[in-house]
């Protein structure tokens, strides 16, 4: 690879012109990457990346991008049903993927991707987990690692504070559609969370959920409140709705060895002495409970190494260009793992359709033809008009 990694965007609307501005105005925190070519399908949307971006090459065909020899690397930006077709076709044409998330909207066609990825082991493929740079959920992975926390006994994410009002869902036409999207809640905004969640306490095994629309009129789901268990019996809880005014972002795990609260831009680890079944086995006093120490973690120092550390998008287009360069050997956000967070997706929404109890490994045809209903009752009888 050369001192150089040049950037293609496929899809220039909201977050692909926002990663436009990162390279052109915070380049200096990303050396060593360069936008070089944007495409879109959109006529008004190149005219508007013609007028924004001098010196980038603009395409209506993103084949005819892969194959112009202008970019080692693209970033796939475009609606999510879209993302594992581009990330195939990248792969074939030899260039490097970093995909936004989700990775796809169900899990078969993100597995198609990850095989095309397997046999590109040459080409380097992420997804785009900026939350994965917070500093929080990379100190609750090292406690976890370090295995301080002991066996896992719960964790519970209230995500409630993803508002979104009707005017989001009336800027585009594929938002809050099963056609045009794949989902709601799950699907765009709390693919972040789901990663984090699965990230840090592994994938369920068994998943329950409600899955309703609430106060907006969309044909997806708003709000959601799934219970799972993990392979060793223990347990866990996703709440999250798009409109809870005001929200929540809460996250607690629990295990042996004591429970870690991230909340309002902290986390509090409060560390049993003893882990809790040694305590139990021992302790003769009448509602006895482990001696504690608590623990709390900002991530001030993390921040301030602002040039090291760049937060959240910035940090993993950092992250990717300097592993393809060979700067590090840390790579944040594998690609393949965004089949994890998906699977988790897909079983809550194919738990709250059905009713049922649903098992991971996950049964992929009824989801899909769960999915097909959902969008032909969209067409026969839209809520979103
Ligand atoms: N990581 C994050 O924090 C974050 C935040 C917001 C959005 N996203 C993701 O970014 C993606 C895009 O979202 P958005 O809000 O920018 O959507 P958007 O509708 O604003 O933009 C999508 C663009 O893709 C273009 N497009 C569609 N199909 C195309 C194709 N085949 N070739 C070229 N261009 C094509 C459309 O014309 C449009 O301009 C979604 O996957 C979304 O989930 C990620």
């Amino acid at each position: 690879m050369a001192k150089i990694v040049r950037y293609g965007i496929v899809g220039f609307g909201k977050q692909g012109s926002f990663y436009s501005m990162i390279f052109q105005k915070l380049g200096f925190l990303i050396k060593g990457a360069k936008l070089t070519a944007v495409c879109d399908v959109n006529e008004s949307r190149r005219n508007r990346a013609k007028e924004k971006l001098k010196g980038v090459e603009i395409f209506s065909d993103y084949k005819e991008m892969f194959n112009s020899g202008l970019i080692d690397a693209v970033l796939i930006e475009t609606p999510h049903y879209e993302h594992s077709t581009i990330a195939i076709d990248a792969f074939k044409a030899g260039i490097n993927v970093l995909c936004d998330k989700p990775a796809g909207v169900y899990t078969s066609q993100v597995v198609k991707m990850n095989e095309e990825s397997d046999k590109h082991p040459d080409l380097l493929f992420g997804m785009m987990f900026n939350q994965r740079t917070n500093p929080l959920y990379i100190r609750a992975k090292e406690i976890i690692e370090s295995g301080k926390l002991g066996e896992l006994k719960r964790i519970v994410w209230i995500i409630t504070n993803w508002y979104r009002p009707k005017a989001y869902y009336d800027q585009g036409g594929w938002r809050g559609t099963w056609k045009g999207e794949g989902g709601g809640v799950l699907i765009n905004q709390c693919p972040h969370q789901l990663d984090l969640f699965t990230w840090l306490a592994g994938l369920p095994v068994e998943v329950e959920a409600i899955v309703s629309t609430k106060g907006r009129e969309i044909d997806v789901e708003n709000d959601v409140t799934a219970m799972c268990t993990f392979e060793n019996g223990a347990t866990g809880v996703f709440i999250t709705s798009t409109h809870d005014a005001p929200g929540t972002n809460r996250l607690e795990i629990t295990g042996d060895g004591g429970k870690i609260v991230i909340e309002g831009g902290k986390l509090v680890f409060t560390e049993n002495q003893i882990f809790e079944p040694e305590f139990n086995a021992t302790n003769k006093v009448f509602m006895g409970k482990p001696k504690t120490k608590v623990y709390k973690y900002r991530g001030i120092g993390h921040y301030l190494r602002m040039f090291k550390n760049p937060p959240q998008h910035i940090g993993i287009i950092k992250n990717y260009t300097d592993y393809l360069l060979g700067k590090t050997d840390k790579f944040i956000a594998p690609g393949k793992e965004g089949l994890i967070g998906l699977t988790f997706s897909n079983a809550i929404h194919l738990a709250g359709w059905t009713g049922k109890k649903v098992s991971i490994p996950l049964d992929e045809a009824l989801f899909e033809s769960e999915l097909k209903k959902k969008i032909k009752e969209e067409e026969e009888n839209p809520v979103k008009k």
